[in-house]
């Protein structure tokens, strides 16, 4: 069972597709009443027997919508083994040109969106996790669980003008991921960033170039490939990361560009790596009496730290 943000938009809706025609439920969350049940409808028929819920009404920046919709999904679906934190704002706009209100807004729907989603969705994910034990064989028939992928971009590894918020946005909920690899890892969730970089006839490109064919020919050739890519090529990737392919596959973004050339030198922005998530631990653990993963595992608040309290949930 999938649960999708943003599940109506173009991209989210061909990776939920492509799960549904694999023989997963899904459950698809968007703002947009109409949109979103149309979207669903059209999802459901691309497998007789899908059953495919469109969750309209929710903004990502409900935490309590977005519980109650984790809930309503658990309970007529039976469970929420994937989770696609997919909901996003843009649109091109100079920090001149940019509001206070306008850059929170996009921090609101893509960092605190993506952290309700996986706060709302992580009980469920954690169950699954327990039922799909995922111990590095193949699972077969079994199948895998327990498994969250979120949905960025490229732009913030380099740099793009108009796109200080996305950027800023972006870089957040990377970091959001990574960090549920780490503290989740122990219990079995695998947490991924998919970076779709130009996908051809998608909301993001109509947002950030003009579609005439000089502007369409402009983009394509700053592309190696030569051409943009298709939302069948997200889907794929979605679909690596929630198969047993990748089973030690964490704590990592696909899409990521390898080299970045900087004041004449490359480098790589990250290793690239098959770990479970190993070397993001590198940094250490932040003082001495938080064990990894132990202290975590205990569920307990920091105490005997300034600053440390147990939160209200
Ligand atoms: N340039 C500059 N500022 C803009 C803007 C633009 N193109 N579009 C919106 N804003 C500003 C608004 O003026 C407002 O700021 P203000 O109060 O200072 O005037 C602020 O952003 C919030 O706008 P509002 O329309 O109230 O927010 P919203 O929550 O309804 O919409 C957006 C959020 C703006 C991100 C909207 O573009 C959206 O809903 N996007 C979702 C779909 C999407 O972007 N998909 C592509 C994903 S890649």
């Amino acid at each position: 069972m999938l649960f999708c943000t943003g599940g109506s938009g173009s991209i989210c809706s061909a990776q939920t597709k492509a799960l549904v025609c694999l023989g997963a439920d899904a459950a698809i969350i968007g703002r947009n009443v109409e949109k979103t049940e149309r979207m669903a409808a059209e999802i459901a028929a691309s497998r007789p027997g899908a059953r495919v819920l469109g969750i309209a009404g929710v903004d990502v920046r409900d935490a309590e919508a977005l519980r109650n919709a984790a809930q309503r999904c658990a309970r007529e679906l039976g469970s929420i083994d994937y989770v696609i934190a997919g909901a996003a704002g843009n649109f091109l706009a100079s920090i001149s040109n940019l509001s206070s209100n306008a850059f929170k807004s996009v921090i609101d729907i893509d960092v605190l969106g993506s952290y309700n989603t996986a706060k709302a969705t992580l009980p469920y994910l954690l169950e699954s996790a327990r039922k799909y034990k995922n111990e590095g064989r193949p699972t077969g028939d079994k199948g895998t669980g327990g498994r969250i992928i979120f949905v960025s971009a490229t732009i913030h590894y380099t740099g793009l003008p108009m796109q200080a918020h996305v950027s800023a946005a972006k870089a957040a909920v990377d970091s959001l991921s990574n960090a549920i690899a780490i503290e989740y890892g122990p219990l079995g969730i695998t947490s991924n960033i998919i970076a779709p970089g130009p996908i051809a006839g998608t909301e993001g490109m109509e947002r950030l170039a003009k579609s005439d064919e000089a502007s369409l020919e402009k983009s394509r050739k700053g592309i190696p490939l030569g051409r943009m890519g298709e939302v069948k090529e997200i889907a794929d990737a979605t679909i690596y990361l929630f198969s047993d392919a990748a089973n030690f596959v964490t704590g990592q973004a696909l899409g990521t560009k390898h080299l970045v050339l900087c004041n004449g030198y490359f480098y790589t922005d990250e290793p690239k790596v098959v770990d479970g998530a190993s070397w993001r631990l590198m940094g250490g653990t932040p003082g001495s009496d938080w064990q990894y993963p132990d202290f975590l595992l205990t569920g307990a608040h920091v105490e005997g730290v300034k600053g440390g309290k147990k939160a209200k949930l």
